[in-house]
């Protein structure tokens, strides 16, 4: 009887160890911030002032590589671990799991942060496009931009996020940043998708990287960086050039291990990033590609 008592108080203890230990799984951050440029070779970005100015506050991915052509796969393959089949930018409504549902059952909180997005209460805004503007003092082009792009907003095309109202919620315009860090809200796992303007989708790396300049300045002071906090500053695709090489950035804000001014050179690419919050957080994977791509280094 003592025995059987004793056992039922260790597997209570066991249980309860483990609770705690998933809760607290963070490995490296404590949130991480993707942001998400557009459609530009590694060489042009790294030549472009500000963004190798905010890539010299962190560690550069030297041979870091988009997973495919046109931009929408590879938004998909950031949160899916596969292009799941999809090879253009249209319309596509998809059934598989996704990043979304490893985070919420290991109670990881998460949005997703989209310029010009228009929402509802507890519904998807499923628009293929929202809004639409001459880019704001551009010299180069006239004509107008559509700003939001729903194949640069991966979450809204999986079924399961459409049908959750919840999960609806969480896709929100990227003005609601600003009001979740006065509330000291925001959540671990946040995605920002600047406009077709800002993330030089139409109108080239400079506007995009004065764009970073004023966004970083501005957004990362405050209770937008408590705790570890890693900004990935990454693109989805090259120019359309051989080897889809693109920049990417890991800005710490914060202790993570991340050596500021240091390179990797190791070949990384979408899925690893989806590999890195995976492990950083303790979610198991997807049973994709994430399965065999390595995270991040932090030595
Ligand atoms: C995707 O789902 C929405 C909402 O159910 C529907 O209106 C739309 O026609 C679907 N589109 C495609 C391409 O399946
Ligand atoms: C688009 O979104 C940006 C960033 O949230 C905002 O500054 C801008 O005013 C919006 N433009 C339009 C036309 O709504
Ligand atoms: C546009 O130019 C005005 C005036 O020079 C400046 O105040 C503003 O910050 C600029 N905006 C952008 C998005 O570059």
């Amino acid at each position: 009887m003592a025995r059987f008592g004793r056992s039922i108080a260790a597997t209570l203890l066991f249980a309860a160890l483990l609770m705690i230990s998933t809760a607290d799984a963070a490995l490296w951050f404590d949130r991480i911030y993707v942001v998400i440029f557009e459609n530009t070779d590694y060489s042009a970005a790294i030549a472009d002032p500000n963004f190798a100015k905010w890539t010299a506050k962190g560690k550069k991915l030297t041979n870091y590589h988009g997973v495919a052509h046109p931009s929408q796969p590879n938004y998909i393959a950031m949160i899916a671990g596969s292009t799941l089949g999809v090879t253009d930018d249209s319309v596509h409504n998809l059934s598989q799991q996704n990043l979304v549902d490893l985070l919420e059952t290991a109670g990881v909180s998460w949005k997703s942060y989209n310029e010009n997005y228009t929402a509802s209460p507890n519904v998807c805004n499923l628009a293929a496009t929202i809004g639409s503007a001459v880019c704001p003092n551009q010299t180069k082009k006239t004509t107008k931009t559509t700003l939001y792009a729903r194949k640069h907003n991966p979450f809204v095309s999986f079924t399961d996020i459409q049908g959750s109202a919840s999960r609806c919620n969480k896709i929100v315009p990227a003005t609601q940043l600003a009001v979740d860090k006065a509330n000291n809200a925001i959540p671990q796992v946040v995605f920002y998708v600047p406009n077709q303007c800002n993330d030089g989708h139409d109108i080239g790396v400079t506007y995009a990287g004065k764009f970073l300049d004023s966004f970083m300045t501005s957004t990362f002071t405050g209770n937008a960086i408590t705790g570890r906090t890693m900004v990935v500053i990454t693109f989805d695709e090259n120019s359309g050039t051989s080897g889809n090489q693109i920049l990417t950035a890991l800005v710490p804000f914060g202790t993570m291990g991340i050596t500021v001014g240091s390179s990797d050179n190791t070949n990384f690419n979408h899925y690893s990033l989806l590999k890195t919050i995976e492990q950083n957080f303790g979610t198991g994977n997807l049973g994709q590609n994430d399965v065999t791509a390595s995270p991040f280094n932090f030595p």
